[in-house]
């Protein structure tokens, strides 16, 4: 792989990248924290400029891209949609165009994932997806480097996601787990499960991976031998409506020792995505007790954007 054919892309999903490729990400991310860890400052983004579209909210995306992006010297601009037009007054196709003009990446995280699409394809300029409700790619990035920190080479290691099944952070886990050959697993109420269309392309991944996809209702099943087990939200952002049928679906699928203790394996690590919402997904005691690699998680979600940043601008 030559990192060169990364210059100029966009992160929409991890499906658009090969194994190789996702693996040079997660090398690069570690270098990066590496050099944090040193004090190593370069100055690697002088002169350059990134958009940060924010239709929802976000305390370490938006942190991780602003600190990232400007402690190596580029200048961000957050813009959330009190600030701009998106999609309302002007067509996103013609944002992209103006942003496209103006920055040299765009950051955006909302709800449709047509709206990171259209700005990638009319930008021309490198895309970042901060979060739809399809997907959550930069949070798998640094999901794989949290457990590569704790178990090495996630190849053959065997992530469990316990919770809402069919939301962006399952369903990006799915993509980069088949991908990397981790094993992976999805405990949720078949009310939540994932798309097949999805299922079926990881599927097409993990053959070649020789990761082992399995998708149950049956926590027993599920988490037994787990090397991590990951939990999020019971309702995303957008979805508050839904809250009372998630807490119904969802309650006996919260992550509390008794089911930590399920998988057998005293060295399981809990992983979340974060902001948790503790007492419902996450017990206090799991989430704070010694398994918990949260904020770890939380950290790494800024090497690895960097990562992502320096891999891609041109
Ligand atoms: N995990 C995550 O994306 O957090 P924020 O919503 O705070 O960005
Ligand atoms: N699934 C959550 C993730 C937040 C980082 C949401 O979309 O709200």
């Amino acid at each position: 792989m030559n990192p060169a054919s990364l210059k100029g892309r966009s992160l929409l999903t991890w499906i658009d990248y090969t194994p190789e490729e996702i693996r040079y990400f997660v090398d690069l991310s570690k270098k990066v924290k590496e050099e944090a860890k040193k004090g190593v400052r370069k100055q690697r983004f002088v002169g350059k400029t990134l958009a940060l579209l924010f239709e929802k909210r976000s305390t370490r995306t938006r942190c991780a891209f602003e600190t990232a992006f400007g402690e190596e010297g580029g200048h961000p601009v957050f813009l959330s949609n009190q600030d701009i037009q998106l999609g309302a007054k002007e067509s996103i196709e013609d944002t992209a165009r103006v942003l496209g003009r103006m920055f040299d990446a765009i950051e955006f995280r909302g709800f449709k994932q047509e709206y990171v699409e259209i700005l990638a394809k009319y930008s021309g300029v490198p895309v970042y997806n901060g979060l739809t409700d399809m997907y959550h790619p930069t949070q798998a990035l640094a999901d794989v480097l949290t457990i590569e920190e704790n178990f090495g080479n996630c190849k053959g290691r065997k992530l469990v996601f316990v919770g809402d099944g069919r939301n962006n952070v399952a369903r990006s886990l799915m993509v980069i787990s088949s991908k990397l050959g981790m094993h992976f697993t999805i405990v949720s109420p078949k009310e939540l499960w994932p798309d097949n269309e999805l299922r079926n392309l990881c599927e097409t991944f993990a053959r070649e991976s020789g990761s082992v996809l399995s998708i149950t209702d049956s926590v027993e099943e599920g988490v037994k031998g787990a090397d991590a087990i990951y939990t999020d939200v019971w309702v995303s952002m957008g979805e508050e409506a839904l809250k009372a049928e998630r807490v119904r679906l969802l309650t006996p699928y919260q992550v509390n020792a008794e089911l930590m203790a399920k998988t057998g394996n005293p060295n399981t690590i809990f992983l979340h995505c974060l902001p948790a919402v503790k007492g419902e997904e996450v017990t206090f005691d799991v989430i704070e007790g010694p398994q918990s690699k949260v904020f770890d998680q939380a950290e790494n979600r800024k090497h690895t954007i960097k990562a992502i940043m320096l891999a891609t601008l041109p």
